[in-house]
């Protein structure tokens, strides 16, 4: 097991983000951190897919902020009275999901998007299909600036599937989706396959691997060590077939079923 190991502990919110999860920042061991709390409306969910993610990300040489388990203590104190918010931090008391605050960065504009290299567009692009991540669009971007350098954030509608493992069948980890098409940055269908190969090639079965074993048990399954383990098994399973070539999100209309093609 490797865990995320640094471990921080709240001292006090200082205000929310007031995004859809109301992540807040917080002052942690004197660090400034984004913290996403386990108490809104789906839970631990979006944290793994956060973790997961973030940790693909990384391997593929993308930047994203350096994640932190975070101990929330109960009642901690907050500078922002919001009722709706005290009672999320309720709920939230003990471990959540820390970012390390990007200081001086800013949400990227169209405008920006448009200047991003397109081998780094694609390398964003390629990963957001194959996490199926909905959430890098015009409407929102969910990359941050600074100075040209671009860091991702917000991963926490990505790994859908995890919502309902009943509805999961052999095929889905084959189905295509639809990120390419709806993605903040339009990248060519060549483009996309230029790159895939070595992107491919990077996210082995041991680095999905360490990617899921940063996840702690608590927020795979209620049921201990092993129910987790088992859990992280299936996300392994999933995603290292979704990886096999040719890969259906790279260039969906490819695999278009040998009878439909005229
Ligand atoms: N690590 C960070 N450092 C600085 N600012 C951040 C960081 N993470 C998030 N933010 C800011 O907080 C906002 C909300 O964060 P994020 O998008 O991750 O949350 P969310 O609740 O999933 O939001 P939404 O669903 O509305 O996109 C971001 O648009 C960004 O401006
Ligand atoms: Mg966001």
């Amino acid at each position: 097991m490797n865990e995320l190991r640094s471990r921080l502990h709240v001292q006090r919110v200082v205000s929310t983000f007031r995004g859809s999860s109301w992540p807040v920042l917080a002052l942690a061991d004197g660090e400034k951190v984004v913290v996403k709390l386990c108490g809104s409306a789906e839970g631990a969910l979006p944290l793994v897919a956060e973790v997961v993610v973030g940790a693909l990300a990384e391997a593929l040489g993308l930047s994203t902020p350096e994640r932190y388990l975070v101990e929330l203590p109960e009642a901690v104190p907050s500078d922002d009275p919001h009722e709706e918010l005290r009672d999320l931090l309720t709920k939230s008391a003990g471990l959540n999901l820390g970012f390390r605050y990007l200081e001086g960065f800013r949400n990227v504009t169209a405008a920006d998007a448009s200047r991003i290299d397109p081998a780094l567009a694609a390398r964003i692009v390629w990963l957001d299909a194959f996490v199926q991540n909905p959430d890098r669009t015009a409407k929102n971007p969910n990359l941050m600036i600074k100075a040209g350098k671009i860091s991702l954030i917000d991963h926490g509608a990505a790994l859908n599937f995890h919502h309902d493992w009943r509805a999961v069948t052999e095929q889905s980890p084959r189905e295509p989706g639809t990120v390419v098409a709806t993605h903040l940055m339009q990248v060519s269908e060549p483009e996309l396959v230029a790159a895939d190969d070595a992107l491919a090639a990077t996210l082995t079965r041991e680095t999905l691997s360490r990617a899921l074993a940063r996840v702690p048990d608590a927020w795979l399954s209620t049921q201990g060590a092993d129910a987790a383990e088992r859990e992280r098994a299936a996300y392994i399973a999933y995603l290292h077939k979704r990886l096999r070539a040719p890969r259906p999100f790279v260039a969906p209309g490819k695999h278009v079923p040998f009878q439909l093609r005229r």
